[in-house]
């Protein structure tokens, strides 16, 4: 007789080519990267060698654990030389790999609370700018730290003034972004760095997005103002591997200025029988294959290959900001310092477009813009130099003829609950 069933997974397995003939079958449904279609989740390179390479290296590394990085010496090894080779690029100290960027930022945001709380702050303050990525909040909220969002200057960065003026004994930590996420800019970093030294508290730079194009960035002729440990008073500061370091999801990196703040990230525990357990980030289990994958990717591409991207990243971003703001109609919303921008409706404009109803038209046509109250947010990856073009010819049309609005909302994120 059938025993009945416990719930879990399905009473009978299933065929492995089936599953895998469905899996494949359902993925066409979704968003097409390497079309060129897609913005911001997927950094995509357009480079098939890399690609080769980065599946080889995940399958290769997919079941080991850098829990114990003494157990997989390989990883050990990689995961030193990804540091060594960040702390280089940013004149840090000392640092860890991490998850992704919310992790990163977790880091340095429970580093300061807790410098803060060996100088006998009891509730440790936060300032950022509006424009701070959602992760500082989470992180403020997980962990019991006040955040005060201050307003941003009429470009989109963020005001000096603001941060000094909200300044007192409880303040931990300046929060300053190159570049945010909503505008492309980076703020006064220097200043606000500045600020925080003259007050002896922390600052933090979050460049999850720019980090790991900012240098390049600057070698192939854009101006870009100080942002990284070359700047006084910057204490630590997170960049994503798995952004514009090309890598594949689950790889960023978390600095700091001196070992002393980076200790206050290390966990060590032995209260128990199980032997001493040490960690350098909020994780237990680590999964290999990001590590394995951040580096291998690093070595292939090397100086070299990060100026190549940098320069189709750049040739795709002129495109599509020539591109929109030859539209009547459309404006940038700020000057942007990146390869990241905001379009809305020109305010000058007596006729300007609905951008909700603009977005509708560009989903139809498989575009899928990141919609942001203040209008559509554009990030380039390197292979959207090969559609930049066809994506300004759409825009032009969309905005020409869009109907009105199916009501879609401004989502970045999304929760699963079942
Ligand atoms: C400026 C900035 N900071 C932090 C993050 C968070 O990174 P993650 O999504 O990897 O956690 C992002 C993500 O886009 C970002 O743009």
């Amino acid at each position: 007789m059938d025993q009945p069933t416990t719930g879990g997974p399905p009473a009978q397995g299933r065929d492995v080519d089936e599953l895998l003939g469905e899996l494949r079958e359902e993925r066409h449904h979704d968003l097409d990267w390497r079309g060129g279609r897609a913005f911001s989740l997927v950094y995509n390179t357009d480079d098939p060698e890399l690609e080769r390479l980065q599946h080889e290296v995940a399958s290769m590394f997919l079941h080991e654990n850098a829990l114990n990085p003494f157990r997989y010496r390989t990883l050990l090894r990689m995961e030193g030389e990804l540091i060594d080779m960040a702390t280089s690029l940013f004149g840090a100290g000392h640092g860890s790999l991490s998850s992704g960027g919310t992790e990163s930022i977790f880091l340095a945001v429970q580093t300061a609370r807790d410098h803060a709380r060996e100088r006998g702050v009891d509730h440790p303050v936060l300032l950022c700018s509006a424009t701070a990525h959602p992760a500082f909040a989470k992180a403020c909220a997980y962990l019991d730290v006040e955040r005060r969002s201050l307003p941003v200057r009429a470009d989109g960065r963020a005001d000096p003034d603001a941060y000094r003026e909200a300044l007192d004994g409880r303040t931990a930590l300046l929060v300053v972004s190159a570049p945010c996420y909503p505008y492309g800019v980076i703020d006064p970093i220097a200043e606000i760095a500045g600020i925080a030294a003259e007050h002896e508290v922390l600052c933090h730079v979050d460049a999850c997005l720019g980090g790991y194009l900012l240098p390049y960035w600057e070698r192939i002729g854009h101006d870009v103002a100080p942002w990284d440990f070359n700047v006084d008073g910057v204490t630590s500061l997170s960049a994503d591997l798995h952004k514009y370091g090309y890598s594949y999801k689950g790889v960023s990196t978390v600095l700091y200025r001196d070992r002393d703040l980076y200790r206050r990230q290390i966990f060590m525990y032995d209260d128990w029988p199980g032997g001493l357990y040490a960690s350098s980030s909020s994780a237990g289990t680590r999964p290999g294959s990001p590590i394995a994958g951040a580096w291998a990717t690093m070595v292939h591409l090397g100086e070299e290959g990060y100026l190549r991207l940098a320069r189709r990243v750049s040739d795709a971003t002129t495109v599509f900001a020539d591109g929109v703001r030859s539209i009547d109609g459309l404006c940038i919303t700020s000057d942007p310092d990146m390869s990241v921008f905001e379009f809305g409706p020109d305010p000058r404009h007596p006729d300007a477009p609905d951008l909700d109803a603009v977005a509708d038209v560009m989903d139809d046509r498989g575009w899928n813009l990141d919609r942001q109250p203040g209008g559509l947010h554009v990030m380039a990856s390197p292979g959207h130099d090969r559609v930049a073009a066809a994506f300004v010819d759409d825009l032009r049309a969309a905005v020409a003829d869009h109907g009105t609005a199916r009501g879609g909302d401004h989502v970045y994120g999304g929760v699963v609950e079942r």
